[in-house]
C-alpha cells in the first residue's frame, strides 16, 4: 500500500468579490441565524444529552452564544472509556490503509465541503480572522491528517536492516494498550483535530475532551471525522469540566497516553495526578504535551528594519497574541531602535484594527473570555506600576466584546514582569540593548523565563544568527532566521519546545507518532 503523494492545502485568499469570500460571508451569515446550537457528548456515535447545560460564548459579542452544550458527567465519561475499550478490538485489526483512507477523506472534507462552516465557527467562536482560520481550520487540520499519514506509512516501514539465512526480523508498531486521553486548546481548531487524530491513526481509540471555548469548531470537526468513516466508539467526544471529565480518565487503570495542549499549570497538575495513579495503572502512561511559551525575537544592528519590524507586528498581533508561539518579549539593537526600529513599528502598530473578526478589515479581534481579559489587563496594569512606559495600546474594552488593544510596552529591566511571564494576549515588551552586548543578550534570553518554545534571530550578518543559535541551544524548540516565530507548516517545521513548554514531540512530524505506539520485535526462523 503506498500512500497517495501529499501537499500542503493551498491558502484562500478571500479578496474582495471573489468566490471565496462570498461563501465565508454566507456560511458566516447562516451560522448568525441559527445559534445558538446544542452540542451533545457523543458516546459510541450516539448522542448523549446530560442535561448539565454550559455555554460557549462569543468573546467579540459575549452577550450571545455560539452553542450550549452538555458537560459529560461521570457516567457518560465511564461509558466513553467502556466503549472505547470495546471499539479497539475492530479498530486495531482494521487493515492501516482503511485507516489512513478514513483521514485523507477527513482532509478533503476540511478542505472542501466544510471548510467555510469550519472557519465561520472558529471566526465567531475563537475570535479569529478569516485568514487567521483559513490557516489554522482549513489548512493546518487538513495538513494534519494528510502529512499523518505519510508520517505513518514511514514509520511502519522502519524495519531492522539486518536478517540472516533463515530469519526474518520484524517491528510492528502496536498501538497503546488502553485509551488515550487527548485534552486540547482553544486557540487551534487544528489542534482539536490532531490531537485524537494523531493517536487514532496508529489504532488507538481516544477519548477526546475539547476546549469550552472551541466546544463548536470543534464538534464539526468530530463530526467530519465521522463523516469519514471513523467508527463509532474509537473517539468518543467528552465535552465537560476539565478537573472532572480528566480526573476520571486519568483515575482509569486501562489509561495509556495523555496528549495534552494547554497550560503549563495544567499539564504539570497532570502530570503530578497521574504519577500519584501509577499504581493502579496497567503500563505506564505516556505524556505528550505541548504548553506554554515566552517567545522572542532578536534583532541584531544588522537586520532588515523594514522586515523586522513587519515580522514583529505580525509575530505579535496575530489572533491577538493568544498562539502558544506568539512573540511576547523582544530585545532589539540600541543603533537599529534610534534608526528607524521603533518610529517604524509605531507606525505599523498604528495601522492594526481591532473589532469583530467576521468584519474583513480587523487585523484584530476579540481575546476569547473575561478571565483572558482579565489576566491580559493586569499585566498591563503590572507593567505601569513596575516602571514600563506604554509606547503604543494598553487600553481595553469589554462592554461588549473583550477586545484589548495591541500593546507595546518599553522597560528598562529585562526581569521585568512581562518580560519573564506568560501572558497570552496582545502584549509586547521592548528591551533595547546596547549593541556590543549582543552575545550577552542570548544569555539573558535564554536565562530570563523557563519556557522554551520558539524564537526569531533578525540579522544580515551570519555570524550573529550562528552566534545566537548556538548561545539559544535550548531556549526555543522552533527557531526562525529573519522571519517571525509564528507559524510552523506541518510537514515542513516540526512544532514543539521544551524546558517548561512542553515535551517537544514535535507535531506535525513523524516523532509524534512514536509516542502513540508500543513496538514488539518479532524474530521468525525458518
Ligand atoms: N503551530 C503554531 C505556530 O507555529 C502554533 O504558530
Amino acid at each position: 500500500f503506498k500512500v497517495p503523494q501529499v501537499d500542503n492545502e493551498p491558502l484562500k485568499s478571500y479578496a474582495p468579490g471573489s468566490a471565496e469570500r462570498r461563501g465565508l460571508e454566507s456560511a458566516l451569515a447562516q451560522m448568525k441565524s441559527e445559534l445558538p446550537f446544542e452540542v451533545p457528548c457523543i458516546v459510541n456515535g450516539k448522542p448523549i444529552k446530560t442535561g448539565k447545560l454550559a455555554k460557549q460564548p462569543i468573546p467579540s459579542d459575549h452577550a450571545k452564544h455560539l452553542c450550549t452544550y452538555h458537560e459529560a458527567d461521570e457516567a457518560t465519561v465511564a461509558a466513553a472509556i467502556d466503549g472505547a475499550l470495546k471499539a479497539k478490538a475492530q479498530w486495531v485489526t482494521l487493515p492501516w490503509n482503511d485507516r489512513a483512507a478514513i483521514f485523507l477523506r477527513a482532509a478533503d472534507l476540511v478542505s472542501g465541503k466544510y471548510r467555510y462552516k469550519l472557519l465561520a465557527a472558529t471566526m465567531l467562536g475563537q475570535g479569529k480572522n478569516a485568514w487567521q482560520a483559513e490557516i489554522d481550520a482549513a489548512a493546518e487540520l487538513a495538513d494534519f491528517f494528510r502529512f499523518g499519514v505519510k508520517y505513518v506509512e514511514e514509520l511502519y516501514s522502519q524495519q531492522p536492516p539486518k536478517n540472516s539465512a533463515n530469519v526474518w526480523n520484524r517491528v510492528e508498531y502496536r498501538p497503546l494498550e488502553g485509551f488515550v486521553l487527548a485534552v486540547s486548546p482553544f486557540n487551534f481548531t487544528a489542534i482539536g483535530g490532531n490531537l485524537p487524530g494523531t493517536p487514532a491513526l496508529v489504532g488507538n481509540v481516544v477519548v477526546w475532551k475539547p476546549s469550552p471555548a472551541a466546544t463548536y469548531s470543534n464538534y464539526i470537526v468530530y463530526q467530519i471525522l465521522t463523516e469519514a468513516g471513523v467508527p463509532p466508539g474509537v473517539i468518543q467526544f467528552v465535552p465537560g469540566p476539565p478537573a472532572e471529565v480528566v480526573g476520571q480518565a486519568i483515575s482509569h487503570p486501562d489509561f495509556a497516553a495523555l496528549h495534552f495542549t494547554g497550560s503549563t499549570f495544567v499539564f504539570k497538575k497532570l502530570w503530578k495526578d497521574i504519577a500519584q495513579n501509577i499504581d493502579l495503572y496497567k503500563s505506564y502512561p505516556r505524556i505528550v504535551g505541548e504548553t506554554g511559551g515566552k517567545n522572542f525575537h532578536l534583532v541584531h544592528s544588522s537586520a532588515d528594519v523594514d522586515n523586522a519590524v513587519n515580522q514583529t507586528i505580525r509575530g505579535a498581533f496575530e489572533y491577538q497574541g493568544q498562539k502558544c508561539s506568539a512573540l511576547s518579549r523582544l530585545y532589539v539593537s540600541a543603533s537599529l531602535w534610534k534608526n528607524g526600529f521603533k518610529d517604524k513599528l509605531l507606525q505599523e502598530i498604528s495601522s492594526i484594527k481591532v473589532g469583530p473578526p467576521e468584519d474583513f478589515g480587523n487585523f484584530m479581534g476579540p481575546v476569547i473570555g473575561q478571565p483572558a481579559f482579565e489576566k491580559i489587563t493586569g499585566y498591563i496594569q503590572a507593567a505601569k506600576k513596575a516602571g514600563g512606559e506604554i509606547l503604543f495600546g494598553g487600553t481595553a474594552d469589554s462592554s461588549t466584546g473583550y477586545f484589548v488593544q495591541p500593546t507595546i510596552i518599553q522597560t528598562k529591566d529585562p526581569k521585568s514582569v512581562t518580560m519573564v511571564e506568560e501572558i497570552f494576549g496582545p502584549v509586547l515588551t521592548v528591551f533595547v540593548y546596547e549593541d556590543e552586548d549582543y552575545e550577552k543578550t542570548c544569555d539573558l534570553i535564554d536565562t530570563a523565563t523557563s519556557y522554551g518554545l520558539t524564537g526569531a534571530i533578525f540579522a544580515a550578518d551570519r555570524n550573529a544568527l550562528i552566534l545566537a543559535t548556538n548561545k539559544l541551544r535550548h531556549a526555543a524548540g522552533n527557531v526562525y532566521y529573519n522571519e517571525k516565530c509564528t507559524g510552523a507548516v506541518v510537514g515542513q517545521q516540526p512544532f514543539g519546545g521544551g524546558r517548561a513548554s512542553g515535551t517537544n514531540d514535535k507535531a506535525g512530524s513523524i516523532s509524534i507518532f512514536y509516542r502513540f505506539v508500543s513496538a514488539r520485535s518479532i524474530k521468525e526462523s525458518f
